[in-house]
């Protein structure tokens, strides 16, 4: 089947990405609600967790993307490749995530990634930015005692901005890291390898 065709970006800002979602009801989504989650917010296509999710068949994965058809998409392959501990959720992460995870059990969100994010280059922009004080607070709120963040991206600017912001959270400690800590590289990532880009990475431990 031809991959989705969707637009290259789309504005998080815009009345359509405003909406207020159902919230997730993980007995619903996933085959064992008890298994830790793997939350990779703006999955995209979402192969990084498809694949995560074959590696790791204890683990519970969690896509959340604000472009719709690519959720559809996402979901279609988690049921033709029989992985029911894989699911993606259309959600503006920036706007509504609070809201989608409203009814997670405090326990079970150990792991969070956020792999090269939009940079939304020009200053007038930046309100576009994924990563703000709101997110990481959600992030902070539902992520386990001993859960980790990791954020990564090619775009030395939006590093720096979005480590600071982790970093000002009087709940995180940084953890040291000289490679990504995952054996699978999202797409972006294989792309920005292959041109011999530099990478900027963080780990962060609630
Ligand atoms: C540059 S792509 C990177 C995709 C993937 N993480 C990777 O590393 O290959 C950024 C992704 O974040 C999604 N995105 C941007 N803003 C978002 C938001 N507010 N909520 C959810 N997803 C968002 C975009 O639609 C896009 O798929």
């Amino acid at each position: 089947m031809p991959r989705v065709r969707v637009h290259q970006h789309v504005n998080p800002l815009s009345p359509f990405y405003r909406f207020t979602p159902q919230p997730i009801e993980i007995i619903k989504i996933f085959a064992s609600p008890q298994l830790p989650i793997h939350l990779d917010i703006g999955c995209a296509r979402g192969r990084f967790i498809l694949k995560m999710a074959e590696m790791f068949p204890d683990c519970n994965f969690l896509g959340v993307e604000i472009r719709e058809p690519l959720v559809a998409e996402g979901n279609r392959l988690a049921r033709e490749s029989n992985l029911t501990n894989l699911h993606y959720e259309f959600n503006n992460a920036t706007y509504s995530l609070d809201k989608l995870l409203e009814n997670l059990p405090a326990d079970v969100l150990h792991a969070v990634t956020i792999q090269f994010p939009d940079p939304w280059y020009k200053k007038k922009h930046a309100k576009r930015r994924m990563v703000n004080d709101d997110l990481v607070e959600t992030i902070v709120k539902h992520l386990k005692f001993d859960g980790k963040i990791f954020v990564q991206t090619d775009v030395d600017f939006l590093a720096e901005e979005m480590f600071e912001i982790f970093r000002e959270n009087q709940n995180l400690s940084e953890i040291e890291i000289s490679k990504n800590p995952f054996p699978i590289k999202t797409e972006r990532e294989t792309a920005v390898e292959e041109k011999e880009l530099p990478i900027y990475r963080a780990m962060f431990i609630k």
